[in-house]
């Protein structure tokens, strides 16, 4: 069996993959341009792939008829035309549960950031701008006793709402589907049509996949909808927001701050959000520990050898 590996991945899921075939390693970390990946998946019976590696129906036809699987080395599959390979009898999988405390992890350090002022904090600092300690000095808000708006409360919202009690915050949330009853106890979440949701929250943090439905789904008018004291915080794909929308609002103080770890044009940055000191902008860290990038790529790794050995994928992507 031809395992093709199409970027860099821990040694520890290379010797796994190596159980159920020969395995080629493209050894990069950049993702390979359109033409360099349909020559690298060719006669590929397994292909690794990452966000980024565009996987649809030239990748299927490039790699050919005896392709079985797809392993997505993310919980997020954006990048990955689903029916497309499916329908051609492809099992596409992708890590979910690995990365959900990494993630919710980031996510909340970047409430804390942007509510906290804590990036401006660092680069004041830094510049060398004299400083003293005042009462009135860099104040941001407290989270005691408020509402963290939840999109998505999927594996990650719920984490993310975890850690959110902990620091004494209320929780709301909204999405296609209404979580489970005792997910709701649990967390003491109320759910919310969106427009609700979007009034009501002092922070908004979104953890939706992103398809044609989520793309721009904060676009200018729910911006717009939010308090002006909102924060917005994205840990999901950079597309769900409308980033220059979102820099309009940060810039006009129609909202308060946000913290992006995700960007439309990943990884470009919008120009008007560098140039604004309540962004709080992050690259794509999300997942990124030593701990959790080995696991997704272990997982992978597993799912790949799962369906090469006929046993079937431990985490396949529902078409
Ligand atoms: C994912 O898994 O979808 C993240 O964005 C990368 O870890």
């Amino acid at each position: 069996m031809r395992i093709v590996v199409i970027r860099n991945l821990p040694e520890p899921a290379v010797a796994l993959l190596r159980t159920a075939g020969e395995v080629h390693v493209c050894e990069r970390d950049r993702a390979l341009d359109p033409a360099d990946l349909r020559r690298a998946v060719a006669g590929a019976d397994a292909v690794v792939a990452m966000l980024g590696d565009r996987v649809d129906a030239a990748f299927a036809d490039a790699a050919g008829p005896q392709l079985k699987v797809v392993a997505n080395v993310a919980v997020g599959y954006d990048n990955v035309d689903v029916p497309e390979l499916t329908g051609r009898g492809v099992t596409v999988t992708n890590t979910p549960g690995v990365l959900t405390d990494a993630t919710a992890d980031l996510a909340f350090a970047l409430v804390l950031m942007a509510t906290r002022r804590l990036g401006e904090g660092e680069r004041l600092i830094r510049s060398g701008t004299p400083w003293f300690f005042h009462l009135g000095f860099m104040l941001g808000t407290g989270l005691q006793g408020k509402t963290l708006g939840i999109i998505g409360l999927g594996g990650i919202g719920q984490a993310v709402a975890r850690r959110a009690r902990a620091f004494g915050m209320r929780i709301a949330y909204s999405g296609r589907r209404r979580a489970a009853a005792a997910v709701e106890a649990e967390l003491d979440a109320r759910f919310l049509p969106q427009d609700e949701l979007l009034r009501e929250s002092d922070v908004i943090s979104l953890h939706c996949p992103l398809t044609e439905q989520t793309r721009h789904l904060i676009d200018a008018a729910a911006l717009a909808a939010m308090k002006p004291s909102a924060v917005l915080v994205n840990t999901s794909r950079g597309p769900v927001v409308d980033e220059a929308a979102l820099a309009a609002a940060l810039r006009a103080g129609r909202i308060a701050a946000a913290g992006l770890d995700v960007f439309e044009e990943e990884p470009a940055v919008h120009p008007e959000l560098l140039e604004l000191d309540n962004a709080v902008l992050l690259p794509h860290l999300g997942s990124a520990t030593e701990e959790t990038r080995t696991a997704m790529a272990e997982l992978a790794a597993r799912n790949v050898v799962g369906v090469l050995t006929g046993n079937g994928p431990v985490t396949p992507v529902a078409a």
